[in-house]
């Protein structure tokens, strides 16, 4: 692990002599845009080793950018990766204008760059866009900065089965002024990063009963850079008592469960897979919806309801409650193996091939590697 994170630092000041001396432009003219390419002139990649790298720690060698103002979007690019000049006054420093995607690229069996569900993912961006009082990104010019980056990186796509290109689409607010009011103007970018697990080991969490994550009517079912910030705090409480993660409830009651911050969250009650309805306060997950059209698909019964704490204990203590996990595009299927809640902690048995969610998460793999059948149409050629 040292190594990687001793490469990563190499491949950054590498990056910078690369981005001073780039010269090679290559405009082309998409229906939406102009479209501009500046390669990097050299690679940071022969320093890495994409099967052993620490998620979200090191960044390919471009990024897709584009401005918008003057009540439009502006010529996008691919840049080589690096720094952005920005002034202190920005909006989004201030007043939280700030929304991002978490999507993923994979090489596919035969070698072929594939995209998961690159268009829900656009569409959720979107709605995060217009609860944020931010311009919607048109879908053509975002499928083709994905594509672009993509084809840019191809390198940088993790051959190994598990291991992925992480996109990262953001927006934020760059108006310079610091009036309460929605910004005019926005830049929109996609930087990548080559990725494996996001958790390393099966997870124990924390049900949260004091602090919370989303309110009805804000902002929680938005993937909103703040809902992320406000909730580091209480995550660094349990994370000092030994847990992973947190496990949001309601923010009136504390007694129905929400999702966990980086995730939504799964049980097997009675051999029924079980979560929480959506709502405004939980992120519509892509990687739920996967979970549960495949489960769906398996002919597995799925309830997505309220669940109580109270139910969730009584399933414990009767023996019903047989699995738990978390849904996501960074943590994909991520195995709950302790549930705290107040002083005590449940304790499930571990994941095996057996299980609902090991075998979810094996289909879901092999749908993006192609070795199964993409009965949904999710995979999507660059
Ligand atoms: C993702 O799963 O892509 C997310 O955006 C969660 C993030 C906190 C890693």
């Amino acid at each position: 692990m040292d190594l990687a994170v001793k490469k990563i630092t190499l491949g950054s000041s590498k990056s910078k002599v690369a981005i001073s001396v780039t010269k090679n432009l290559i405009p082309m003219i998409m229906d939406v845009v102009q479209f501009e390419v500046q390669k990097a002139m050299s690679s940071k990649l022969q320093q890495i080793d994409l099967e052993n790298i620490p998620f979200g720690k090191v960044f390919t060698d471009h990024m897709f950018v584009v401005d918008y103002y003057n009540n439009k979007w502006q010529e996008a690019k691919i840049l080589p990766y690096g720094k952005l000049e920005l002034s202190p006054s920005i909006s989004a420093l201030h007043y939280g204008q700030a929304i991002f995607e978490g999507m993923k690229a994979y090489k596919n069996f035969k070698g072929e760059n594939m995209m998961f569900r690159p268009h829900d993912n656009i569409k959720r961006f979107n709605q995060s866009a217009s609860r944020m009082c931010m311009p919607k990104v048109p879908d053509k010019l975002f499928i083709e900065g994905l594509r672009q980056l993509i084809i840019a990186d191809s390198d940088w796509i993790p051959e190994k089965k598990g291991y992925s290109l992480y996109l990262r689409p953001m927006m934020f607010a760059t108006e310079e002024r610091i009036i309460v009011k929605p910004s005019d103007e926005y830049k929109f970018l996609i930087i990548a990063s080559p990725a494996g697990k996001y958790y390393n080991e099966p997870l124990k969490v924390y049900i949260e009963t004091h602090y919370s994550r989303a309110a009805k009517g804000g902002v929680g079912n938005a993937k909103a850079a703040g809902n992320y910030g406000a909730v580091m705090f209480p995550s660094q409480i349990a994370k000092n008592k030994g847990y992973h993660q947190v496990i949001w409830t309601d923010a009136s009651e504390h007694q129905n469960i929400e999702e966990a911050g980086t995730m939504n969250v799964m049980f097997v009650i009675d051999n029924v897979l079980v979560t929480p309805q959506l709502s405004d306060t939980k992120l519509p997950g892509i990687t739920r919806h996967s979970v549960l059209s495949v489960a769906r698909e398996w002919g597995v019964k799925v309830e997505e309801r309220t669940i109580t704490v109270t139910e969730l204990i009584e399933a414990y203590n009767a023996g019903k409650l047989t699995e738990a996990f978390g849904t996501g595009t960074a943590a994909t299927i991520a195995h709950i193996k302790t549930i705290g809640h107040e002083d005590k902690d449940y304790h499930l048995a571990d994941a095996n091939a057996n299980s609902l969610s090991w075998k979810i998460s094996e289909e879901l793999t092999n749908i993006k590697y192609g070795t199964s059948t993409d009965n949904f149409g999710w995979m999507h050629k660059v």
